[in-house]
């Protein structure tokens, strides 16, 4: 069999998704592309990097809060439910919980098939004997989950802050959607990132390495390769902005000088200063989080933050 991966990125068909998408957020007015599309294996690479920056504060400070509360997440979640992680990724996170709450099954749910499985494989052999069921999918569309579970209680986890890309909008639709999807006597254990100092925030959006940077940049990169692109990669820079009207970071490309290029066949022209709006990542002070999730059909129980009040995991009712 011919893996999709085995096959040079330039032979193979565009994912027409990625086409549409970049293609429709280029032709809009401001431009904007959803921030799925970072993770190639290389844009998966750059985040896992990321996660290790000095000023990157998030997945740091929330595998803390996994690893120092495994004993509250016993008591208040109980054994036997089945684990359904949202966006399962690589996650190193997963391990504590696991450990913590002898689940009785365990579903992690991501787009990348390649990701998952290798992950999927290393969870099997540090939990023997844990039904690991791994579903390839997006869980912003429709999914179902496997029989294997049918009658069991459910924990959805949604680590990594990641309902902050969603606008308020589309962030309770997904909550409500989890829910349906979980079931009545279901609970959902979230990490939320909190308002705090914008420089704290810039700094973790443009780190003086460049790997948020490099991170932003390639997609421009897969752009050219995937969608038969000439955008010239020394035309943009990376911008990392607060918007504190939204309360969010906002990540940009901006074009240094004014830019005339093709993707797909399509011509684009940018003004010099005029941006890409790649990803916006919302915070959320200690009601906005519990609003939220009230808002999505999920009624808080209890919540846990590191000592600096940075981050916050939640874990809450259907
Ligand atoms: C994976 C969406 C949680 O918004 O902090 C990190 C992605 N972008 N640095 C975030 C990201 C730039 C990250 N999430």
């Amino acid at each position: 069999m011919l893996l999709t991966e085995d096959v040079p990125p330039a032979l193979r068909a565009p994912d027409p998704a990625f086409r549409r998408d970049i293609v429709e957020g280029l032709s809009r007015e401001p431009k904007a592309t959803p921030p799925i599309w970072f993770y190639d294996r290389r844009g998966s690479e750059l985040f896992e990097a990321i996660t290790d920056l000095p000023e990157y504060y998030p997945t740091r400070t929330e595998t803390a809060l996994l690893e120092r509360h495994g004993a509250d997440f016993a008591a208040a979640v109980g054994a036997g439910r089945a684990v359904v992680e949202f966006g399962a990724g690589s996650s190193r996170k997963t391990p504590h919980l696991l450990r913590a709450i002898d689940p009785a099954a365990y579903v992690p749910i991501d787009i990348s098939g390649d990701f998952l499985h290798a992950s999927s494989a290393e969870l099997a052999s540090a939990f023997p004997g844990l039904p690991i069921l791994p579903v390839v999918g997006d869980f912003n569309g429709e999914l179902a989950l496997p029989a294997a579970i049918d009658g069991l209680p459910r924990l959805g986890f949604f680590p990594g802050s990641t309902i902050g890309n969603m606008e308020p909008d589309a962030a309770v639709d997904l909550l409500r959607a989890m829910r349906r999807l979980l079931g009545g006597d279901a609970m959902l254990l979230i990490g939320m990132d909190r308002i705090k100092d914008r420089d704290r925030l810039v700094a973790a959006y443009d780190d003086a390495a460049g790997v948020t940077a490099a991170f932003n940049l390639n997609l421009i990169a897969r752009i050219n390769r995937e969608l038969a692109g000439d955008l010239p990669l020394d035309g943009f820079v990376h911008r990392a902005i607060w918007n504190d009207d939204k309360a969010r970071i906002e990540m940009h490309l901006e074009a240094v000088r004014p830019l005339h290029f093709h993707v797909a066949g399509q011509c684009f022209r940018m003004e010099q200063g005029e941006t890409i709006h790649t990803e916006s990542s919302h915070k959320y002070g200690a009601r906005d989080e519990r609003l939220l999730l009230r808002a999505g059909g999920w009624e808080p129980l209890r919540e846990w933050s590191d000592a600096e009040g940075l981050f916050s995991l939640i874990l809450a009712g259907a």
